[in-house]
């Protein structure tokens, strides 16, 4: 529903997301999953709410077909779709893998601008003539849309590169399937050439020239090869496109396809302009987008719009003011909206007194007067050698009684770790209790060297921790760079970061932790047990205790 200017409100159009991530994101370099990420993949598709899930391309290998068998069996909602070129053994295989699938839809293709043409149809028996070419090509298309039908009567067609293709031809073969019983016609820019109006006007023209009723859906299908088929996407739904097809994170070939989060939040945001709704809930986009990042492998970018790390964190001063003030001066959706329930006030070098006074009175610390110029400047000091200034940093500037508990509490006096082939990787560390003085060493093994390098640790000092997160980058370039690691431990609820830098990663991986430790001592309330435990007592670890 949208309330119009006059105060009516008026039903929005629903437009079907089409989702083929496992099939057209799959296609990134890199990016091919198993069929239990994909069937997991399509479970969250399903709870997210898109329309249609791509699950494969049958025909192209075991693994496709055995995915999108498994996803139609087991995944109840959207239409599971396969793709098929059009060719017969292809939609055979296509009809075939979809048999359990209460709701099927065969998506058979074949390309249609010249330039294909000539090098994909070369040889004679498609005809020597472009002309005879295209006769060629418009008859294997009827005959796929016709073999499909016998499978389900859910049959798009895609003429590949519509984008570049001739628009009497491609009006011309749209109406010949349509006539053997497509029901969607797709117009991909499969190379990502052409701009926003240009797409546009071949949707335009195909549904004047095609006259097609409602019961012929016209589908978009958009890479990202000019960073335009968000937009290109958009300037078809305006005129009329009734399905989008799209990837989560915009994974996909090449530059990928486009993003499925931004589609779905622009036509949201915006419904004054498109007036269409979705299916979608947009309170999965944040988990899906992180299922199919880790699934895939291809890290989100941290300003990607909509589920990038940084999508909704504010870290300028006078941003962190306003919005404080009101959401609405920096927000044109809120981070909750789209799963993310992350802290949008981020703490940096750019943050000024109201983000950080801000954030103190939401973790209930509070700041006396008199030492609120203080409690700044060491604030503006901290984040000037950190990129980001966490919350135990900042209970540790501003709780007075914190202050005296500054000296860390654990340091690392010896490391030697060990990795040989057929030997499981082990540790020996030696950590000094500053406050008693006292020095254990501590060896353990485990599944890899950091592993083996935090169980010693845990030994070391006497309790074990529970690794929440562990990130290692590079962030020099060659073979002496520099790797900076930042861990984060939990103790109950709580959760505290460490972050180092050293050519020897190994290095920065145990003072991370020993950082993100050190800070837990700090702000535990049972601080007098954990100095009972260290000093010493190891009952509950595996490994052997020495005391120096
Ligand atoms: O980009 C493309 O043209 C495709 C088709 C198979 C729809 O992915
Ligand atoms: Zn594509």
């Amino acid at each position: 529903m949208q309330v119009q200017p006059n105060g009516e409100l008026k039903v929005l159009d629903r437009l079907i997301i089409f989702d083929t991530t496992l099939r057209d994101g799959e296609q990134a370099p890199g990016a091919s999953m198993t069929v239990t990420d994909k069937l997991h993949i399509a479970g969250q598709l399903a709870r997210l709410g898109v329309d249609v899930i791509e699950a494969g391309f049958p025909i192209s290998s075991p693994g496709q077909r055995e995915a999108v068998e498994v996803i139609s069996s087991d995944v109840s909602g959207p239409v599971i779709c396969a793709l098929a070129r059009a060719v017969p053994g292809d939609v055979e295989a296509a009809g075939n893998a979809l048999r359990d699938a209460p709701r099927s839809r065969i998506h058979t293709f074949i390309a249609t601008s010249d330039i294909h043409l000539a090098a994909k149809f070369d040889s004679p028996r498609y005809g020597r003539t472009l002309s005879e070419k295209r006769e060629s090509i418009l008859k294997m298309a009827v005959e796929a849309v016709r073999h499909a039908s016998a499978f389900t009567d859910d049959i798009e067609f895609s003429a590949e590169d519509a984008g570049r293709t001739d628009i009497g031809y491609l009006t011309e073969i749209f109406r010949a399937v349509v006539e053997a019983g497509a029901t969607t016609i797709n117009i991909p820019d499969t190379t990502g050439y052409t701009t926003p109006s240009e797409y546009a006007e071949i949707f335009r023209q195909v549904r004047r020239d095609c006259g097609f009723g409602s019961d012929i859906v016209m589908s978009t299908h958009c890479h990202d090869d000019l960073g335009l088929a968000v937009a290109n996407s958009l300037a078809a739904v305006s005129v009329g496109a009734r399905q989008v097809e799209c990837t989560i994170n915009g994974l996909g070939e090449r530059a990928g396809n486009a993003a499925l989060e931004e589609i779905v939040m622009a036509l949201r945001v915006r419904s004054d302009v498109f007036g269409v709704s979705t299916g979608i809930d947009a309170r999965y986009l944040t988990e899906t987008s992180k299922t199919v990042e880790l699934a895939s492998g291809h890290d989100v970018p941290a300003c990607k719009a909509i589920v990038g790390a940084n999508a909704f964190s504010h870290e300028a001063g006078i941003h962190q003011d306003g919005v404080l003030k009101e959401r609405a001066t920096y927000e044109i959706m809120r981070a909750e909206d789209v799963g993310n329930e992350g802290e949008t006030i981020r703490l940096g070098r750019h943050s000024g007194r109201h983000g950080l006074f801000g954030r103190l009175d939401r973790l209930g610390i509070t700041v006396a007067d008199g030492d609120r110029d203080r409690v700044y400047s060491e604030f503006v000091a901290l984040a000037d050698r950190k990129k980001e200034v966490y919350e135990e940093d900042l209970r540790l500037i501003a709780e007075p009684l914190r202050q005296t508990t500054h000296e860390p509490r654990y340091t690392l006096e010896q490391i030697h770790v060990a990795v040989d082939t057929g030997d499981e990787p082990s540790a020996v560390v030696t950590v000094k209790n500053s406050q008693s003085g006292l020095e254990t060493e501590y060896r353990a093994t485990g599944d890899g060297p950091i592993d083996a390098l935090y169980g010693a640790i845990d030994g070391a000092v006497g309790e074990g921790h529970d690794l929440l997160s562990y990130d290692i980058r590079s962030i020099t370039r060659g073979a002496d760079a520099l790797g900076e690691v930042e861990v984060s431990i939990g103790s109950g609820s709580k959760r505290y970061y460490g972050k180092a830098t050293n050519t020897d990663v190994i290095m920065a991986s145990a003072s991370a932790y020993l950082e993100a430790l050190n800070k837990l001592v700090v702000y535990r309330s049972d601080v007098e047990s954990v100095e009972f435990v260290a000093s010493g007592i190891m009952q509950s670890f595996t490994g052997e205790g020495i005391d120096a």
